[in-house]
């Protein structure tokens, strides 16, 4: 195992240790949450769009907002008009490149059909920890299309209908006989039941939560396993028959066909979901299922995606140089964030010095942050990097603003200003490189991104000339953000900068609460250093969505040796979350807590007392502001 799996196994195992936590204090979601709840809910768990600070949806519309790179990249591209990207026919890793040119070709892959099940993406992101490519598909998906994928084997998710609903979701039927290997999960098992002849009915009394599974025979699935195992169950629907062809080759104490195989037609389903951490070995299953019964190679490594995506640009890049006689320069905006970071470096060594990176420094950074980035990308790998310090810029229009949106609005403005600017300095461009992330892309089909995409076109806030048009390179459109850090650990990138904790474009500034000034940012930024310092050393920084400070604008009295204070309130936040979306205010120790609030206000001038925000989202958002 290289050093950064080792490093990525380790953030696993903590994220599971969350998984175990959430399982005993009884907090935990399960994969078809949906479907249990509110059976209104169904619709609802969609994630919302991200907005740009114009309040507009992010990102040329094929990007939600993921708060870190999103915003910044939303800037660059509203203020370059750039156009969404064009899709190749088939969309996949190391597809461009034939073989031969320096691409290892096209990882085998697994296809991943989406019923709606709320964890899908779960299930993929678990096939691709088996060193597997995988993709996720909607359930409707033709098989024309799935074929071209040439998968390996298919995976049925799971999904919050029931399989005799009138309009219940359903495959291409030549999935069931194309004779590539198929697992149903859940939904996906009820489907294979009932579309093949078998019998589903619903039960009086729905299974959800731990199990015990029994296993019948020796089924390839379960090798490995032993004679029981607990599981993680929910569903409302059982297998009364199976159809023709098919064992039962696992039981629980409700249901007598907890798996079912046809090893035949190489047609497995389970009743159980192997993707969460509450199916300790599930990990097991999914590996005898894509490695064993599909025989499907191990080779979605970082080093290969790295190796195969550097041909890809560089191969693009130089075909439409030769074709339109330029000089294949690309522009990239830095943010500060990890998905900037190394697309950047991935796009740098594709095409070189022909890269030229943007940073714009608002001075709303956290401390020594600005400079990590300068000596990472400029001096430690020669990067070309244009550093742009508006730091004066931005706080004499910030001046004197104290509401939340207006400093958005300046923030956005100022950046696009800068970056036109800068653009406009570089002479011709013809690749704007982004790091879009899987997740946007697989959400990029649903109509409010159509809308999204109407909207940024009508938006033009000048300054380029309208025919300026550039080809998005997006070498993360194919990975999942720990799949991101992976590749920057691989590419030598440093830890501080692959793990951070997601930072709003904003900034600073949306955590000062009221007034920007110089003196108050250097304070925040002060306060904000010692937080990270110690939740660093009590080893929390990578389990905690976001751990930060927060100035405000309130005073209080204090005493401080034999004389009287009144000075700043700093308060602290940490939150854990999954997306962002929704968050817990983090049970840190009393000790951390401590020491953070003593350190503030004995190392922070200005400061004398510290409190602790034990507020959720919602109703409370993350940021103050
Ligand atoms: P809230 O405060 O809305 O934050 O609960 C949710 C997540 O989004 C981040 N955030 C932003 N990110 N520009 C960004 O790029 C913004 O204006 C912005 N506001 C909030 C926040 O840090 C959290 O992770």
């Amino acid at each position: 195992m290289s050093d950064a799996e080792q490093q990525a196994d380790r953030a696993r195992a903590q994220d599971d240790g969350a998984q175990l936590q959430e399982a005993a204090t009884g907090r935990a979601r399960h994969p078809d949450a949906d479907a249990t709840s509110d059976p209104d809910d169904h619709e609802a768990p969609r994630r919302e769009r991200g907005k740009t600070v114009h309040g507009e949806l992010a990102n040329a519309g094929h990007r939600v907002l993921a708060p870190d790179d999103a915003e910044v990249e939303a800037y660059l591209e509203t203020a370059l008009n750039a156009p969404a990207p064009e899709r190749p026919a088939v969309d996949r890793p190391g597809g461009a490149v034939p073989r031969g040119e320096g691409s290892r070709g096209e990882p085998d892959t697994v296809v991943v059909l989406d019923f709606g099940s709320q964890y899908a993406q779960l299930i993929a992101r678990r096939v691709r920890e088996l060193h597997v490519y995988s993709e996720l598909l909607p359930f409707d998906t033709p098989w024309g299309e799935i074929a071209k994928r040439r998968p390996r084997a298919i995976i049925l998710s799971g999904g919050p209908s029931s399989v005799y609903e009138a309009d219940a979701p359903r495959p291409d039927p030549a999935v069931w006989s194309a004779g590539i290997p198929v697992l149903g999960i859940c939904y996906g098992l009820h489907l294979m039941a009932r579309e093949l002849g078998g019998d589903v009915v619903s039960v009086a009394k729905r299974e959800y939560g731990p199990a015990t599974i029994t296993f019948d025979g020796d089924s390839p699935l379960f090798a490995g396993l032993g004679p029981e195992q607990p599981v993680w169950m929910s569903h409302g629907d059982s297998i009364v028959a199976p159809p023709p062809g098919f064992g039962a080759t696992a039981r629980t104490t409700s249901t007598r066909f907890a798996a079912m195989a046809d090893p035949v037609r190489g047609l497995y389903g389970i009743q159980f979901h192997p993707e969460v951490g509450h199916t300790p070995r599930g990990r097991d299953v999914l590996r005898n299922f894509v490695m064993g019964i599909a025989g499907a190679r191990p080779t979605w490594t970082p080093a290969n995606f790295i190796e195969s995506t550097i041909a890809e640009i560089r191969s693009r890049v130089d075909a439409q140089a030769r074709e339109s006689g330029g000089d294949g320069l690309v522009i990239c905006a830095l943010s500060g964030g990890v998905d900037s970071a190394v697309a950047a470096r991935l796009v740098h060594r594709a095409v070189g010095d022909r890269l030229t990176c943007i940073y714009v420094d608002h001075g709303l950074m956290r401390k020594k942050e600005s400079e990590l980035l300068r000596v990472t990308f400029e001096q430690n790998l020669g990067m070309r990097l244009v550093m742009v310090d508006a730091r004066t810029r931005f706080l004499a229009r910030l001046a004197g603003v104290t509401d939340p949106e207006s400093k958005r609005r300046i923030i956005g403005d100022e950046f696009i200003r800068v970056f036109e600017e800068e653009a406009a300095k570089l002479g011709r461009i013809d690749f704007l490189t982004q790091g879009t992330l899987y997740p946007d892309v697989i959400e990029s089909t649903t109509p409010e991104t159509k809308a999204a995409q109407k909207i940024k076109t009508h938006h033009n806030v000048g300054g380029l000339p309208d025919d300026m048009r550039f080809t998005l390179i997006e070498p993360l459109r194919y990975l999942f953000k720990d799949e991101v850090r992976l590749v920057g650990l691989e590419l030598g990138l440093p830890e501080a900068m692959v793990f951070r904790q997601p930072f709003p474009g904003p900034g600073l500034a949306i955590r000062i609460i009221g007034e920007v000034t110089a003196e108050r940012l250097d304070t925040l930024r002060e306060a904000d250093w010692i937080v990270i310092d110690e939740i660093k050393a009590a080893g929390l920084y990578r389990s905690l969505w976001q751990s930060f400070a927060i100035l405000t604008p309130v005073r209080s009295v204090g005493v401080m040796g034999d004389g009287r204070t009144y000075a700043n309130v700093v308060a602290i936040r940490a939150v854990n979350s999954e997306d962002g979306m929704t968050a817990d205010w983090a049970k840190l120790p009393y000790d951390v807590l401590g020491t953070i609030s003593s350190r503030i206000v004995n190392e922070v001038p200005g400061v004398n007392r510290v409190v602790y925000d034990i507020s959720s989202k919602p109703p409370a958002t993350i940021e103050w502001e």
